[in-house]
C-alpha cells in the first residue's frame, strides 16, 4: 500500500486540490484508492460527494484528528489531505505512518516564508526516518520557465528538500474542486499539464 500525505501549514495554498488530483489520477490506474481529509472544512469530504458515480471510484476513509486509523486493508493507494497550521506532535504522529510527503508551494515570499518553521521541522523529521519517508516541494501556480520557480529551487536547497514539479495556474483546477471531476477524470488529458504532472506521478510511484 502506498501512503501519501499533501501538507503545508498555510491554508489556500492547494493542498486539497493536489490530494483529489492524485486520488484520482491513481483512481483512473485502476487501484484501488482510499481519501481521508483531516481538515475540519472537510473540503475533499465534500468534494468526494460531488463525484459523479460514473467516474473511477475513490474511497472515503475517516481518520481521527489524533490518531492515525489505518485506511482498510484491501487499500492499495491511501492520500491524507490534511488542515493548515499541522505541526508539532500531530504532525510528526502522521508523518510517521506516510512514505511520501507532499507539500504544495506558491512561489510568493510570502508564502515561502511562511512555511520557513514548516520545512525546517520536515527535513529534520526526515533526517530520522531518511530510510522510510520521502517528501518533496511541488511548485503550485508556478510556471517551471520562470524566475520564481528557479527561487524556488533555491530557497528550498537550504532544507534538503526537492522541487518535483511545477503546477500551474489554471481555472480547471477551481473547476476540479467544485464538480467532483479531476483533470484525469476526462478524456485526454491536456499535454502542457500533461509534462507538469509527470515529474510528480513518476516520483509517488518509484519504490525506495
Ligand atoms: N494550480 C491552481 N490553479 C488555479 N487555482 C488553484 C490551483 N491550485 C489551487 N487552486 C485554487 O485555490 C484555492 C485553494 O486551494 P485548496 O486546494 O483548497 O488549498 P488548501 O487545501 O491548501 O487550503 C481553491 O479555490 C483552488 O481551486
Ligand atoms: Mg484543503
Amino acid at each position: 500500500m502506498r501512503r501519501i500525505m499533501v501538507a503545508n501549514p498555510k491554508g489556500g495554498s492547494g493542498k486539497s486540490t493536489l490530494a483529489i488530483h492524485l486520488a484520482s489520477w491513481f483512481a483512473r490506474n485502476d487501484e484501488l484508492v482510499y481519501l481521508a481529509d483531516l481538515d475540519r472544512q472537510q473540503s475533499t469530504r465534500n468534494w468526494l460527494k460531488e463525484r459523479p458515480g460514473h467516474l473511477a471510484p475513490i474511497h472515503h476513509w475517516e481518520v481521527d484528528s489524533d490518531e492515525f486509523d489505518k485506511p482498510p486493508a484491501n487499500c492499495n493507494v491511501a492520500v491524507l489531505d490534511t488542515p493548515a497550521g499541522l505541526h508539532g506532535k500531530r504532525l510528526k504522529l502522521f508523518l510517521n505512518e506516510m512514505d511520501k510527503v507532499l507539500v504544495p508551494v506558491s512561489p510568493s515570499r510570502f508564502d515561502m516564508l511562511a512555511c520557513r518553521e514548516f520545512f525546517e521541522e520536515l527535513s529534520e523529521m526526515k533526517a530520522v526516518r531518511k530510510d522510510r519517508v520521502d517528501i518533496g516541494v511541488v511548485g503550485m501556480r508556478v510556471d517551471p520557465r520562470t524566475i520564481a520557480s528557479r527561487q524556488l529551487v533555491d530557497f528550498l536547497q537550504q532544507f534538503d528538500l526537492p522541487l518535483i514539479a511545477c503546477i500551474r495556474q489554471a481555472q480547471r483546477y477551481v473547476h476540479a474542486v467544485e464538480t467532483g471531476v479531476t483533470l484525469f477524470d476526462g478524456g485526454t488529458v491536456d499535454p502542457v499539464d500533461q509534462i507538469q504532472w509527470k515529474p510528480l506521478l513518476d516520483w509517488l510511484v518509484r519504490r525506495r
